[in-house]
């Protein structure tokens, strides 16, 4: 089987854009694949000043139980927490001494958040390394992520090539994976910017939070902006129409043609109310099941430690092999 490795930041409040864009994605093709899921908490301390301990523990094993609510089954997939793999740390190294400085200066995400100053962390500029080490640790084939990850995708290609060359370390040189609709969710106020965890934290409204009780999920559908009269199809519409529209499909699974004949110069309230049904269905199971997994804790510790080191044994090889490359002297 190919293997799909992937990841969510245990930071901000987890929503519906990354259940749609990734973690749904992760769940329906589990079988397909050899699967191995990461809460990568190594890279939520990028920015530190957004850490507080005890919150943060708590959020790492939140999005553990997140990902077997949201259907990701252990003993078909490997789960476990970054940071109790150190190899991530160790291959992040190797990696970075072959990695051009010019590189990472160009990612726009290390430029949308340094805001170009000069006092953020260093780790937040090594971010995509760091990431580029989860990925090929583990000979990983798809990366299934939302859109706004292509940019390190193809930064963990580049870099891959590199020292494959440099080195013969033989990594595999891994494909992103995103769905044709739905890998960019956008906020419910605000159509034109993508659907964030840290604004959905400080903003009501903004997201559709996959822990969110029912009456919320309602204020916040039928609260949600709408940009053009009546027009409901996919290709005539405005941004914030779209967004739900394409919300509908990726829950619905149904063709846009018949969603379109339902909601078309009907008036955004049927197509909002009709929403607001589907979602508070779609994640009540996921609700449930993240309720059960909260309240006996010791079995998402023994799937954590299980995940780790299954995780361990893939990963030491891979760093063996690349640390023979480099010619370092075995231990
Ligand atoms: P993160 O934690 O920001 O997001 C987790 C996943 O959710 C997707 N996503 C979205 N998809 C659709 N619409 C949106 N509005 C939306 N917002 C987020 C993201 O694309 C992602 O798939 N760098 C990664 C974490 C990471 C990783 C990795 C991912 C670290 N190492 C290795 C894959 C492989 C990130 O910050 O995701």
């Amino acid at each position: 089987k190919k293997r799909v490795f992937s990841g969510v930041q245990p930071t901000g409040k987890l929503h519906i854009g990354n259940y749609v864009g990734a973690i749904s994605q992760w769940a329906e093709n589990q079988d397909a694949y050899d699967n191995i899921f990461c809460v990568v908490d190594l890279h939520a301390i990028t920015i530190p000043e957004a850490i507080e301990p005890k919150a943060f523990r708590a959020k790492c094993l939140e999005v553990a139980a997140l990902y077997i609510a949201c259907g990701i089954d252990p003993a078909k997939s490997t789960i476990f927490m970054q940071s109790h793999v150190p190899e991530h740390s160790e291959l992040s190294w190797l990696l970075n001494c072959v990695t051009p400085l010019g590189w990472l200066y160009r990612m726009t995400q290390f430029k949308a958040k340094s805001g170009g100053s000069e006092s953020v962390g260093t780790g937040l500029l090594d971010y995509p390394v760091l990431m580029a080490a989860d990925i090929l640790l583990y000979d990983t084939h798809f990366v299934p992520v939302g859109d706004d990850q292509k940019q390190h995708i193809e930064f963990t290609r580049d870099l891959a090539q590199r020292i494959n060359t440099m080195f013969n370390a033989g990594l595999v040189i891994p494909e992103a994976q995103i769905r044709a609709s739905g890998a960019r969710v956008m906020g419910l106020d605000d159509p034109e910017s993508k659907m964030s965890k840290s604004t959905g934290e400080q903003k009501k409204g903004h997201s559709i939070g996959i822990l969110d009780e029912p009456n919320v999920i309602k204020k916040a559908i039928m609260s949600a902006t709408t940009d053009c009269e009546n027009e409901a199809r996919f290709d005539h519409c405005g941004p914030g129409v779209k967004n739900l529209l394409t919300l509908y499909e990726v829950m619905s699974k149904q063709p846009r043609e018949q969603i379109e004949a339902e909601f078309h110069g009907q008036g955004y309230g049927k197509l909002k109310k009709a929403l607001v049904e589907l979602t508070v269905e779609h994640l009540r199971p996921v609700r449930e099941r993240y309720a059960d997994l909260m309240n006996n804790q010791d079995h998402l510790h023994d799937v954590l430690k299980t995940g780790a080191d299954r995780a361990r044994a893939i990963a030491g090889t891979t760093v063996t092999r690349v640390r023979d490359g480099m010619g370092f002297v075995r231990p």
